[in-house]
């Protein structure tokens, strides 16, 4: 009986975000300024796994304007970003529950102006690259849906991971323009909006990774 009812508390919860989050968001591809009731020329910003929701509500803040579109695979951390979402007011913020492997069929070509990607799993193991969000096959992705001289912007408590990541940007046609490996101690931090996982690793004085690099397409 308390399993029941913790799972109608989930349903009452999630019913409540129904205005901010898109089940189905495939229908949306090439139309999601539209859809999500903002001009076209609105700039169009993706998070990759917005975690709990703390950056995406921070940059939908300052930037009223610009329409966020916030992905997360797991759906009981998506429900606390989106409650977020909604107790601090963004009607500029959407949220796909799903897998980023699937991201260029809910997005058309060039259709994005920047992506955030904020310490993703580093998957450590030398024989998983593949699944690092900065993978070069990921990286081909994001630059298709990006526009050209779009923007990545990549944070990081791993050095490998960070290491990596300029690698596979240099294979993959991307510029870097900006970086730091020690973003708290740098001029970067002043416009800096930190997410729950970076406020972890700084209170612990793991020093943050941070590029900020733009798609070149041919
Ligand atoms: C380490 S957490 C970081 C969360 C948040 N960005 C932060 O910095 O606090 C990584 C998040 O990305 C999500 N994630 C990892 N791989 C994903 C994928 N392929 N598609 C969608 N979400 C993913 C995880 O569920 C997790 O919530």
């Amino acid at each position: 009986m308390p399993r029941m009812r913790k799972k109608k508390n989930m349903d009452r919860r999630l019913e409540a975000c129904r205005p901010v989050f898109f089940d189905e968001p495939e229908l949306n591809r090439g139309r999601w300024r539209e859809v999500c009731g903002f001009d076209k020329c609105t700039q169009l910003m993706l998070e990759l796994g917005c975690g709990k929701g703390k950056f995406v509500v921070g940059q939908a803040k300052r930037y009223p304007d610009r329409l966020f579109v916030a992905f997360e695979k797991e759906p009981t951390v998506i429900l606390l970003a989106m409650e977020n979402a909604i107790r601090n007011n963004c009607d500029n913020i959407f949220f796909v529950c799903a897998d980023i492997a699937s991201l260029s069929e809910y997005f058309e070509t060039d259709e994005t102006d920047i992506i955030f990607i904020n310490f993703c799993d580093p998957w450590t193991r030398q024989n998983k690259p593949k699944r690092r969000l900065t993978h070069r096959s990921c990286l081909e992705v994001y630059k298709s849906i990006l526009k050209n001289n779009g923007e990545l912007f990549f944070k990081t408590d791993s050095e490998m991971l960070f290491d990596f990541s300029l690698e596979e940007l240099d294979l993959s046609g991307f510029q870097v323009l900006e970086l730091t490996r020690d973003l708290h101690h740098s001029a970067f931090n002043e416009t800096n909006i930190s997410t729950e996982f970076e406020e972890k690793y700084a209170s612990e004085n793991i020093p943050i990774k941070w590029l900020h690099a733009s798609s070149q397409k041919d």
